[in-house]
């Protein structure tokens, strides 16, 4: 899924017609609730910590197949020939398959790939394979692939392409109105998402009908592009993913290998499983672009914007970049502002969406400009971003938003983190030895509406058994939780009473899990089956009680009438009347998107300590408050906000990837070479949920958090540094270099 898809499906734009009109959310009730809003444990916990629950790399089939891929070693070669027959003559292999026609264009390509019967076989087979390249010039470098001489990555077409152009208002007249003028350039490298469990797909055809077992965040998208990409009917295609460690973006939708597996299958008549190596994830299943973002800002003396403008570089190797503007065209209130946006393309496998694509970029860019406005103002930072507060998208320009609890986030996040005790000046922090102290926070918007048309059913067994099934599927945030937590709110049950069933593309459709899309569209569709069935439930009571279903309430684990308290049915008796199954659709309804917008907010805080002699930075506390609407699950929203901020705190400092150029090929395709933050870099972290419950979104009045949780945690990282040092760092990750860089910059100033 390429950048401009997937912000459609985050958006909403791909979502199917509902069937069922708006509903709104049964706010009234929230006192009452039992398990929504409350920490849940996770209803598949003790599964996954005892390694129970089955991944997609623990499948075993009978007659289960190896399959290998063979890859490009060239940035850019002719395939002249590929002889697959050595590898083929091979005992133990039984089938190879030559994958590239004419020119490779990135290093990690697929050439060629093998099943046999055991790993090592098809690791030698691989290695029996001829290919005969002839290499071609490459760029990598996309500084370079700037430069109008350099190779040509897509044939006869520039390596500069157009991404985004935005533009409200008139920008050269806000900078003659502005007392302040001010012009910063920010960078951000790329990220590799490393999801803990690489890609694997197992493929079996049974009487030409396809099960493919995938590590995926959309088993109904997996599905559709392989029924594509094998001209075959979809209703002939079933894709399964029962557990799963991560994804972050780079299992959206269909991989390349996931064909293979499935052609070999085909053409062995045996199951194959093809898992990626970590090298393999680091180079051939995306990666977040890089930006190179230049802002232009006028403010007047009171802190009011009057023009903001961005121009910015985006590289995402033979894909799209990420646009990285959201954040500059919406979040503060600005009459005037001017987008230009340009891919630069190279040599490299295409980028893909990573949690929250384009926005974590775009808010270290503008959040760490609103930090340098505010010193250039002598302003505090939080007041400068109040002070241009909008209760309007495109920067108060276009719709109201439905709810916006942003101020409520800026509050709660700088009582926790404690604001006053920042540093009035950036850089006035008192000396600890070489360690200084400085505290910084940032903006986040995203979606996170949810998807219109998500289904779910809910069945109701005659022996009391309470079963929810949806195509969604659980990508290690805790889906299942949050749906048990629903229906059994609902239905006066607890969570471990439900049974869940997800992960299977036979199930009702469910969007990607991703876009911070999973929640708000799967717990309102759970909670539309469950109503139903409580609705049917009270029925049947009514029948047993002789009454009207009117007058018909749930009490603890039985019906009973409000006329009369004292006439009660429990549970047991109404589920044997339904004398067998009986299921209950559920669809998430439709909001009013043409009216109102629907945003998610938040603010991260965070404390930093700065060695200003070796450069080193560490993060002493983050707090996140978070505008998500209702919390289903404290404990799993708590989890997903611990995530997000690590992840950010890991781009800030840590994560880059480099590619040799003059190989192509990466420099730290592994995970000791290609740093991520550990459980030794973890900060004491506070997840605020300021519960803002969105009537207008769906019945439960609940946004996406994934997302939400990652945006400006970067960015709040980089205000901190700037505080504590009293100069920006302005790239990231802020390695010891680059900070000792910036340190040289301020004492040639002074
Ligand atoms: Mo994502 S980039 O929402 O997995």
């Amino acid at each position: 899924m390429d950048h401009r898809d997937y912000m459609d499906e985050a958006r909403g734009l791909n979502a199917p017609a509902p069937q069922a009109a708006p509903a709104a959310a049964t706010g009234a009730e929230k006192e009452d609730f039992k398990h929504i809003g409350k920490g849940t444990n996770r209803v598949d916990g003790r599964e996954i910590v005892t390694g129970r629950a089955r991944f997609t790399q623990d499948i075993k089939l009978r007659g289960m197949l190896i399959g290998k891929i063979l890859r490009s070693p060239h940035a850019c070669a002719e395939v002249v020939s590929v002889d697959l027959r050595p590898a083929q003559a091979l005992p133990g292999v039984l089938a190879a398959l030559k994958l590239a026609e004419g020119k490779v264009r990135y290093a990690g390509q697929q050439v060629a790939a093998v099943a046999a019967v055991d790993e090592r076989t098809a690791e030698k087979a691989l290695a029996l394979v001829k290919v005969e390249y002839r290499p071609l010039p490459f760029v990598v470098d996309w500084q370079r692939a700037r430069d109008p001489n350099a190779p040509q990555v897509r044939d006869g077409k520039p390596n500069l392409d157009k991404l985004n152009d935005y533009s409200r208002g008139d920008v050269e007249k806000g900078f003659r109105e502005a007392d302040v003028v001010l012009q910063r350039t920010y960078r951000t490298g790329f990220e590799i998402h490393h999801p803990t469990e690489t890609h694997a797909s197992v493929a079996e055809w049974e009487a030409g009908q396809l099960t493919v077992y995938d590590s995926t965040q959309a088993v109904h998208g997996v599905r559709d592009g392989l029924a594509r990409a094998l001209g075959i009917p979809a209703a002939n295609v079933t894709v399964i993913k029962k557990y799963m460690g991560g994804g972050f973006g780079c299992k959206l939708g269909l991989n390349e290998h996931t064909v293979v597996a499935a052609r070999l299958a085909r053409e062995t008549g045996r199951p194959v499983k093809i898992v990626l190596s970590r090298r393999d994830n680091a180079v051939c299943v995306g990666y977040r672009p890089s930006s190179l973002q230049t802002y232009k800002a006028g403010v007047k003396k009171d802190g009011t914007l009057t023009a903001l403008s961005l121009v910015n570089y985006a590289s995402g190797g033979l894909g799209a970049g990420d646009s990285c503007a959201e954040p500059v065209v919406d979040v503060y209130k600005c009459p005037n502002c001017k987008v230009e946006e340009h891919t630069v393309y190279t040599n490299t496998g295409a980028s893909r969406a990573m949690r929250a694509p384009g926005h974590t970029q775009g808010a270290l860019g503008l959040e760490s400009l609103m930090d340098e406005l505010a010193a250039a103002l002598g302003m505090d930072p939080l007041e400068l971003r109040r002070k241009n507060y909008s209760t309007r998208s495109r920067g108060d320009t276009g719709l109201p938003y439905s709810t916006k609890g942003l101020d409520r986030c800026y509050e709660a996040g700088a009582k926790a983190i404690g604001w006053e005790r920042r540093n009035a000046e950036p850089g006035a922090a008192a000396a600890n030895g070489p360690w200084r102290r400085g505290l910084g926070m940032a903006t986040s918007i995203w979606f996170g509406a949810g998807t219109p048309g998500t289904l779910a059913d809910l069945v109701l067994y005659p022996d009391g058994s309470v079963e929810i099934v949806c195509g969604t599927q659980d990508i290690g945030t805790g889906t299942r939780t949050h749906m048990a937590v629903v229906a059994a709110e609902t239905l006066g049950l607890e969570p471990k009473d439900v049974t869940v069933k997800l992960g299977n593309s036979d199930y009702p459709w469910a969007p990607i899990s991703g876009g911070s899309l999973t929640t708000p569209s799967v717990a309102p569709a759970v909670r539309d089956a469950a109503l139903k069935a409580l609705e049917q439930l009270k029925q049947v009571a009514a029948q047993l009680l002789k009454a009207e279903p009117a007058d018909v309430v749930m009490g603890d684990r039985k019906f009973a009438l409000k006329s009369d308290s004292d006439k009660t049915v429990p549970f047991a008796d109404v589920y044997r009347a339904l004398r067998r199954e009986t299921v209950f659709h559920g669809e998430r309804a439709g909001h009013p998107g043409n009216e109102y917008a629907f945003n998610t907010f938040g603010a991260h805080f965070a404390e930093v300590e700065v060695n200003v002699e070796t450069g080193n930075i560490r993060v002493l506390k983050f707090v996140a408050a978070q505008d998500s609407g209702r919390i289903i699950n404290k404990l799993t929203a708590e989890s997903q906000v611990h995530g997000g901020l690590m992840q950010g705190l890991s781009a800030a400092l840590f994560e880059e990837r480099v590619l040799d150029d003059a190989t192509g090929n990466p420099a730290n395709a592994n995970l000791g070479d290609y740093k991520i933050a550990t459980m030794a870099d973890a900060p004491e972290i506070t997840p605020l949920f300021v519960d803002v419950v969105d009537e207008r979104l769906n019945n439960l009045g609940t946004k996406g958090l994934g997302e939400p949780a990652r945006v400006a945690a970067s960015a709040a990282v980089a205000n901190a540094v700037f505080n504590a040092l009293g100069v920006p760092v302005r790239e990231i990750p802020m390695t010891p270099p680059r900070v000792l860089e910036a340190l040289r910059r301020k004492e040639a100033r002074s």
